[in-house]
């Protein structure tokens, strides 16, 4: 099925029910080139990414070690974990680069819309431990761990705890746009 952007946009979603089934390698790399097309401050690129397949355990684990104990739950069923990390500062002048959480967002993005598009579920996750990410993978001082994306396939429902069965069949709820776009001042709705 092909899908428009905004279907891949919208039929996202952080699933906690993953399967077992790996990501071929073709397909992870289409998700890091989406990534890595997208646009970011002076062109810094500060996105990085360290990949934890779980046919290579060791480094699996490690990244699976970082979540929080309710993240690793259910996360612990995907077949990628992926750590995005930013470079806080600029090559230019080795000035700070406050745009460099948002331009991981950009790139996490384009990640996001282009998994779904290729039927790939990712969740991204802040709850993991940041010292313990920063420690295992060694990241230079100029570097900050910024989220965990679990990826994978979708599992049938049935094969997971009512817990899990009842969090991946809630509604997901988005503001009303009159509540987000303005016309020209802040709180009057353009639509
Ligand atoms: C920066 C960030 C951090 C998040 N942290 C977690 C997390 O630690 N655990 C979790 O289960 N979901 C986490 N989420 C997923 C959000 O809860 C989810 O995106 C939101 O509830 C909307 O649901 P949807 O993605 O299915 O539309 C995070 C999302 C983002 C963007």
């Amino acid at each position: 099925m092909q899908m428009s952007l905004l279907d891949s946009v919208k039929l996202r979603k952080s699933t906690v029910t993953f399967s077992e089934r790996g990501i071929e390698t073709e397909d992870l790399n289409l998700l890091f080139e989406a990534a890595r097309w997208a646009p970011s401050s002076n062109n810094q690129q500060p996105w990085r990414f360290i990949v934890g397949k779980k046919d290579e355990p060791e480094h699996y684990n490690r990244l699976l070690n970082c979540l929080n104990e309710g993240n690793k739950i259910w996360a612990g069923h995907a077949p990628v974990l992926v750590l995005t990390i930013t470079e806080k500062t600029f090559d230019y002048k080795e000035r700070e680069n406050i745009y460099a959480w948002h331009d991981v967002g950009l790139a996490t993005g384009n990640l996001l819309a282009q998994a779904t598009s290729m039927g790939i579920f990712a969740h991204v996750m802040g709850g993991f431990d940041k010292v313990k990410a920063r420690e295992f993978f060694q990241l230079p001082p100029r570097y900050e761990p910024v989220s965990v994306i679990a990826l994978g396939y979708k599992g049938n429902i049935r094969d997971f705890a009512p817990e899990l069965q009842e969090r991946e069949n809630k509604p997901r709820e988005r503001k009303n746009i009159n509540q987000l776009v303005f016309n020209g001042i802040f709180g009057k709705s353009l639509f």
